[in-house]
């Protein structure tokens, strides 16, 4: 069931909101923390988009920041693009590209549509600067039971299923539904994504 939403950037005062949103979308290896949280929004508080119901109550976030991308780099790990989550280390104003820093939807409203909506406006957003790229390190939460059901299966064989249409990964699909080109798999892309065996997948779209 789809519910009427207001999309707009969030504020330092969401911030409380925007913790208890964290914890309940992310394992606890993987969530940010209250700083973490204030440091995407005060350093980048345009890419910093909040799904919030008619109450004011947020219910999907999606934070992003600027680097300078050419197709000529290596892929790079979530860990490396963003300092560890840190974007006041790595936020390029002059950069190039959006890159796609995280996303996330309570689970009681996954499926509505909501994290297309965050994703659509993040690339608004990428128009509206003029950006020539936007880039995204996708979690691949499949994997690890993917590795795990037989010990001949690869990395690269699960990506190559998904290419296929074989496996459907949800998080890919949702990119690759926004017209995003899957480029590449990157190790160690977010240290205590277990799920994901810890492996990326780089994901870009051109403007
Ligand atoms: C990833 C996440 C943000 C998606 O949010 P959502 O609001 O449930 O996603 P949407 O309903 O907007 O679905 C977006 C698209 O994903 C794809 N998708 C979603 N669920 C799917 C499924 N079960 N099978 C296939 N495709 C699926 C579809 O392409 C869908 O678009 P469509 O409905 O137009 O076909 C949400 O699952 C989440 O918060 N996960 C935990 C945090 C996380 O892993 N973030 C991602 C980091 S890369």
């Amino acid at each position: 069931m789809k519910i009427p939403l207001n999309i707009r950037n969030l504020e330092l005062s969401d911030i409380n909101q925007a913790m208890l949103l964290e914890k309940a979308a992310w394992s606890h290896d993987t969530q940010a923390t209250r700083v973490q949280l204030e440091d995407r929004l005060t350093i980048f508080k345009e890419g910093f988009f909040g799904a919030f119901t008619t109450n004011e109550k947020l219910i999907g976030m999606a934070s992003s920041q600027i680097i300078t991308y050419s197709p000529n780099d290596s892929f790079k790990s979530w860990e490396t693009l963003t300092s560890s989550g840190w974007i006041s280390k790595t936020h390029q104003p002059q950069g190039n590209c959006l890159h796609f820093v995280s996303i996330c939807v309570h689970p009681e409203n996954h499926h509505q549509g909501i994290g297309k909506k965050l994703n659509k406006e993040r690339l608004h957003l990428a128009e509206k600067l003029h950006l020539k790229y936007v880039l995204t390190d996708t979690r691949l939460p499949g994997l690890s039971s993917f590795l795990k059901s037989n010990i001949n299966n690869l990395p690269k064989d699960y990506l190559a299923a998904i290419k296929k249409g074989e496996i459907i990964e949800p998080v890919v699909q949702m990119y690759l539904s926004l017209g995003f080109q899957a480029l590449g798999l990157i190790p160690d892309c977010m240290k205590s994504d277990e799920e994901s065996a810890n492996f990326g997948l780089a994901m870009l779209k051109e403007i």
